[in-house]
């Protein structure tokens, strides 16, 4: 068998495995305790074939790739084992009930497991309230978000006189803390649409089959709500490149796609946005025409906006001293947003220690300020968080994709 005839076999096991699995737990949902441990059982044994099945593509493959391989085999085998508990558990609780003990299941057995992780990854709604203007700068972007996916949807008519169409969700990336989320969330309130925030890592569940699972939950949940906004943060970690390692993406990759092609409804809208700080890790299916067709690039702040940042942070604290924003502004250059709010939340320890202290000795008055030494204290503390390698890498990949950006 050469590699993709062997690649195909693997996933085929995977798959009996999977079915097998999600099998056993119906039956246990139906009371059929021995129809559960016999499919856990046949479970387990497949997962383990799958495992050894996996060890072989490995030989096979990229030494560069065995790490991920080998991730892969392990968590299969622990899949594995943990089937040949829940068929134990399965086949105790089945004696337990026969000799008339109370107690029924075991907590150990799935049934009641993923149904409470069910229950725990239950999407719901926010309202947000922010504005696009309290974003500060990143003009091209809301430009951007306005003119190819607010706009289109709220002005669908307009669009349509000028045969302009909704090119379906966005894709917001860019170094970590500096405002993609923020923006995804002024994209939920201009557009007035129910908004559906969901980490990527926690769609991918303890249980194979999960993934899709919750997948297929969100939609579901999105789309009784006439609009709304379904945000993916940190995609990352769900939607990387499908390759014969990575078990969990090959199935949940198509069960995402098929959602997204699928979202256009007789009433009503859907907005996909999908977060990332590695654009470059996406599997290129998400990024074709039609998917996450608009690429929306939130840099680093330049100093204008670090200087807004800096002054809405500091004005909100106690502080009677003038403070020097303009030369903390200059000083933070490479500070995303969320080390610039970070930076002024430390320095407001040291007032925060003096008040208590005063009101510790009995002091008259206790009032304490922010002072210019206190962020100065803090700056000596808080440093970058992103490195200039990241923000090259995140340049060359724009370069490649053909996304124009000026920095500032
Ligand atoms: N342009 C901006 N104007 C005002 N505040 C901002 C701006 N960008 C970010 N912030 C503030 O900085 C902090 C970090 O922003 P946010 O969480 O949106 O970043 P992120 O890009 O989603 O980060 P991560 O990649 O870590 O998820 C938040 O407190 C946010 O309110
Ligand atoms: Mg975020």
């Amino acid at each position: 068998m050469n590699f993709d005839e062997k690649m195909q076999n693997y996933l085929d096991i995977l798959k009996s495995a999977t079915e097998t699995d999600e099998a056993a737990c119906a039956e246990l949902r139906a009371g059929r305790r021995q129809g559960a441990k016999e499919k856990f059982s046949r479970a387990s044994a497949l997962y383990a074939r799958a495992a050894s099945e996996l060890l072989e593509l490995m030989d096979m493959a990229d030494p560069s790739e065995w790490a991920e391989y080998q991730k892969s085999v392990e968590r299969l085998i622990a899949v594995s084992e943990q089937m040949k508990g829940y068929a134990e558990a399965a086949g105790d609780a089945e004696k337990g009930t026969k000799a008339g003990e109370a107690g029924g299941a075991p907590k150990t057995v799935p049934g009641n497991d993923s149904e409470d992780e069910e229950a725990a990854f239950a999407p719901v709604a926010e309202k947000p309230k922010t504005t696009m203007d309290q974003i500060f700068g990143l003009e091209d972007a809301k430009q951007i978000v306005m003119d190819e996916i607010i706009n289109p949807l709220l002005y669908e008519d307009v669009y349509r006189r000028y045969k302009l169409e909704n090119q379906g969700g966005l894709l917001l990336f860019g170094p970590p803390g500096g405002g993609k989320t923020m923006m995804a969330r002024a994209i939920a309130a201009e557009s007035g649409y129910a908004f559906y925030p969901v980490r990527c890592s926690d769609i991918v569940g303890r249980y194979f089959g999960d993934a899709e699972k919750r997948v297929r939950a969100l939609f579901d949940a999105a789309r009784k709500d006439k609009n709304a906004v379904v945000f993916l943060d940190e995609a990352e970690a769900l939607a990387s490149r499908r390759g014969g390692h990575s078990t969990v993406m090959n199935r949940l990759v198509p069960e995402l796609l098929s959602q997204m092609d699928g979202f256009e409804k007789a009433e009503g809208h859907l907005i996909v946005i999908f977060a990332t700080n590695r654009p470059y890790d996406l599997d290129p299916a998400f990024l074709r025409p039609g998917r996450l067709a608009t690429h929306c690039y939130i840099p680093l702040p330049d100093y204008r906006v670090r200087f807004e940042l800096l002054k809405k942070q500091i004005e909100a604290r106690p502080c009677r001293e003038e403070i020097d924003i303009a030369g903390f502004a200059k000083r933070t250059e490479r500070y995303s947003c969320a080390d610039l709010v970070n930076l002024v939340a430390k320095g407001c320890h040291h007032p925060i220690h003096r008040e208590i202290a005063a009101r510790k000795s009995g002091a008259e008055s206790t009032d304490s300020f922010l002072t210019q030494a206190d962020l100065e204290r803090a700056f000596q503390t808080v440093h970058p968080s992103v490195e200039t390698e990241e923000i090259r890498r995140l340049e060359k990949w724009m370069a490649q994709m053909g996304i124009h950006y000026k920095a500032a």
